[in-house]
């Protein structure tokens, strides 16, 4: 089993990377080797089986085909420019998110290798006016550029899928939390941000509203055990859309607080300030947060137990 990770120098595909190394299978075969590509650099991961770099525009088409001559039985497609960014520049966003996608299907497409491609959209893919909760067959309202790139591509993946040129899965992540390492430029950065930093002792800014603004999270361990999930199933559990919903668990901003205050006590909560900053509270305030993920619990996947659960794993992984 020969296995790429798109986006693998990123935050959840170093993680990803780290739980395949310690499983060595996927889909019941012992993995061979592992790719982690990406536009920046990548960490060295211990693993029982060769894992390599590769750097990596996925905008550049011959590049994405050089790589994918290779051959590859599995491909997570975590290769993204986040919210914020692709909100504020408006062509970095469609270079990754619309033509890098495109230019995975389309080099997949060629190549005939047929591998399984897992493609993380996110919850922005909603957003403006929806019925609540959402469910799987919910009508996708994307209210940002970066929620329009990501629902082009579940279009795309489903249209590959039905066409047998890969065997597709889109999962729509919630906002994961607690990021380690700095902010970064997604306009979610400060659901982290508020935890991490008055947990080491530095200054965090919240720039919304914490009783008005709720979040739908998941946990880096809960999120990474779901997208191997995801690449394990058999495509026809999946029915006739492939994209859909993965668990998570809506938390207001304040409840977000509160658990700090009860892992970091008033040291931690003194170091949140508060000044709201619009552009950030009208991306936020523009997704959804009420779901009801029915096909990925059916399929076996899971949420976290409560945010507390969240913070203390935080703790545990990257502080301890
Ligand atoms: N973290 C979240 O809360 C969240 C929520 C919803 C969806 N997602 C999606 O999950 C995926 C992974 O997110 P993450 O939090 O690890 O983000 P991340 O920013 O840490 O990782 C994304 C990686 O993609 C790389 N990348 C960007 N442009 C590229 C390009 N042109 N070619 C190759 N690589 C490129 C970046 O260098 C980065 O390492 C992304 O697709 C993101 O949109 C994340």
């Amino acid at each position: 089993m020969r296995i790429l990770i798109l986006g693998g120098g990123g935050f959840i595909g170093l993680k990803l990377a780290k739980a395949l190394a310690e499983r060595g299978t996927l889909r019941g075969d012992t993995i061979t080797h592992l790719c982690l590509a990406d536009v920046t650099g990548t960490e060295a991961i211990d693993a029982p089986f060769p894992v390599t770099a590769e750097s990596l525009d996925i905008a550049n088409r011959d590049a994405v085909d050089t790589l994918m001559g290779k051959g590859w039985d599995a491909i997570f497609h975590l290769a993204a420019v986040v919210s914020g960014q692709a909100e504020a520049d408006f062509v970095s966003g469609l270079r990754a998110n619309f033509f890098g996608t495109l230019n995975l299907f389309e080099s997949a497409r060629a190549n005939g290798r047929k591998p399984v491609i897992v493609y993380s959209s996110s919850v922005a893919a909603y957003g403006g006016e929806v019925p609540q909760p959402i469910e799987d067959w919910t009508n996708t309202n994307p209210q940002t550029s970066y929620g329009s790139q990501k629902v082009i591509g579940e279009l795309l993946l489903n249209d590959y899928s039905r066409r047998g040129f890969f065997d597709g899965r889109g999962v729509r992540l919630p906002t994961v939390v607690v990021r380690p390492g700095k902010p970064n430029a997604a306009a979610s950065s400060f659901f982290s941000s508020i935890i991490r930093e008055p947990l080491q002792g530095e200054p965090a800014m919240c720039p919304v509203d914490p009783e008005a603004t709720k979040g739908w999270l998941t946990s880096p361990r809960a999120v990474v055990e779901n997208l191997l999930r995801s690449a394990e199933i058999d495509a026809e559990t999946l029915g006739q859309n492939r994209c859909f919903n993965l668990p998570g668990i809506t938390v207001t901003v304040a409840e977000m607080i509160e658990a700090l205050g009860r892992k970091g006590g008033k040291e931690a909560l003194d170091l949140i300030d508060y000044e709201i900053n619009t552009a950030v509270e009208k991306i936020v305030s523009g997704w959804a947060v009420d779901f009801k993920p029915a096909k990925a619990l059916a399929l076996g996947m899971q949420a976290d137990t409560d945010f507390d659960s969240i913070v203390q794993q935080f703790i545990d992984d990257e502080l301890a």
